[in-house]
């Protein structure tokens, strides 16, 4: 494998999945803690409440992450730490402390600070008046941007505004699985990401006007890939046309509808009513990528995988290919720089008889994946980072803490940490 030697290597985490601390210090109610608290909606009736208890344990937390030789962390803000009503008159001074405090120990021990706005933990004041259907919740934003902006950019040169507007849209508003767990028709649902970008781009332009120094401004984006089952060239014709050409029964989960829009400024087949389009795209610094699998096609085709192909605890085919090609044909049409944001594998792992936890299948899938990633940078595709999901085990969404993603297992009985061998195996991978 040849990465570069200023490759970013990192791990990425979002507020809601590990903080816990969830009324602490002034926060505000997000609509992850209300989804959380009413039962029936998570696995086993889970929370973030406690979760990794990171909020108090983030000192030891990069401490390991310095162990492990990364040279970035990718992490979100709790809108409601800083803003406990979204859009309060004055910013709540322990939420920027916890944050100054995050930063600035990442920094003392050498990682470079990624932060991302906006990892689904809408203030619940907000989603009361209206939500992302509402100006006001598309203000709040910004105004919560520029302030995160003007605080950290002094010390911080990379923002993510948006994790994955299509989950956002997919799982809160549509299926309802997800916060806030609305079942919304899908024109509406459309509009809710139509804000979303409207969000987006007014956000992008606020914080190009108080950086304190040049930063670097990207989001997050997933949805359907494919990749070719052989090197022939209508193989690939077909993987890159499938890529972009989502089936309309799950039109949400496609990385087109909202990065034509912010990105190139345009519409696609299921956002022609976006008439505002060409104002959506600022320019962007890097496209964030988060890939965990997708679609073998050829010639004819997706192609139906048997019984027996390689899943995760979580069901997710293993399909290394496209962390080659999913890079690639995003590249082709982008034309970013490309991090990926989100890359890992979800196994019901456990403390075995020595006390260790062994990740076999983690390690099997992490080298067959970044090998892939390897190909797309001898490509020739740009491709700048790859942030490992996740750090430590930590709260799945609605699966609650049954998945485990982590380089480092959590007992959640305790709170002890516990490196998994996937952990050393990154970590000499990075020094390499
Ligand atoms: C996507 C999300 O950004 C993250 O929050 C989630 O835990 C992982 N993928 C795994 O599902």
């Amino acid at each position: 494998m040849n990465f570069p030697k200023d490759f970013i290597w990192g791990t990425a985490t979002s507020a809601y999945q590990i903080e816990g601390a969830y009324n602490r210090d002034g926060k505000g109610v997000s609509i992850w803690d209300t989804f959380c608290h009413t039962p029936g909606k998570i696995n086993d009736n889970e929370t973030g409440d406690i979760a990794c208890d990171h909020y108090d344990k983030y000192e030891d937390d990069i401490k390991l992450m310095a162990e492990l030789g990364i040279s970035a962390y990718r992490f979100s803000i709790s809108w409601t730490r800083i803003f406990p009503d979204g859009d309060d008159e004055i910013p709540n001074a322990k939420g920027l402390q916890f944050y100054d405090n995050l930063v600035n120990c990442c920094l003392k021990n050498g990682i470079t600070p990624h932060i991302t706005l906006f990892h689904w933990d809408l203030p619940q004041t907000l989603e009361d008046d209206g939500g992302w259907l509402s100006e006001r919740t598309i203000n709040a934003f910004v105004k919560y941007a520029e302030l995160i902006c003007e605080h950290f950019s002094d010390r911080v040169e990379y923002f993510s505004t948006i994790n994955e507007p299509q989950i956002i849209t997919r799982m809160g508003y549509s299926t309802g699985q997800h916060a806030p767990g609305l079942t919304l028709p899908d024109d509406t649902v459309l509009e809710i990401l139509h804000s979303l970008a409207k969000a987006h781009a007014a956000a992008v332009r606020a914080m190009r006007k108080c950086a304190k120094r040049k930063i670097k401004i990207g989001f997050s984006s997933t949805g359907n890939l494919c990749y070719p089952s052989t090197g022939s060239k209508e193989d690939i014709e077909m993987a890159k046309k499938l890529t972009f050409s989502t089936n309309k029964e799950d039109f949400l989960f496609c990385h087109q509808i909202f990065c034509d829009a912010v990105i190139l400024g345009k519409t696609c087949e299921y956002n022609r009513s976006w008439d505002d389009v060409e104002a959506l795209n600022p320019p962007l610094d890097f496209l964030g990528l988060n890939i965990y699998n997708g679609h073998e096609v050829n010639s004819d085709g997706i192609v139906k995988h048997g019984i027996g192909f390689a899943r995760t605890a979580l069901k997710w085919p293993v399909t290394p290919e496209v962390l080659c090609w999913g890079p690639v044909f995003m590249y082709e049409r982008y034309k970013l720089p490309i991090i990926i944001t989100e890359n890992g594998f979800s196994c019901n792992d456990h403390i075995f008889l020595d006390g260790k936890v062994h990740d076999a299948d983690r390690i099997d899938y992490l080298t067959r994946y970044i090998n892939e990633l390897s190909k797309a940078l001898d490509a020739g595709t740009d491709v700048i980072g790859y942030f490992h999901w996740s750090f430590t085990d930590n709260f799945e969404w609605h699966s609650g803490y049954n998945e485990r993603f982590g380089l480092v297992y959590i007992d959640y009985a305790t709170g002890r940490r516990i490196p998994k061998d996937s952990f050393r195996w990154y970590s000499q991978l990075i020094r390499r």
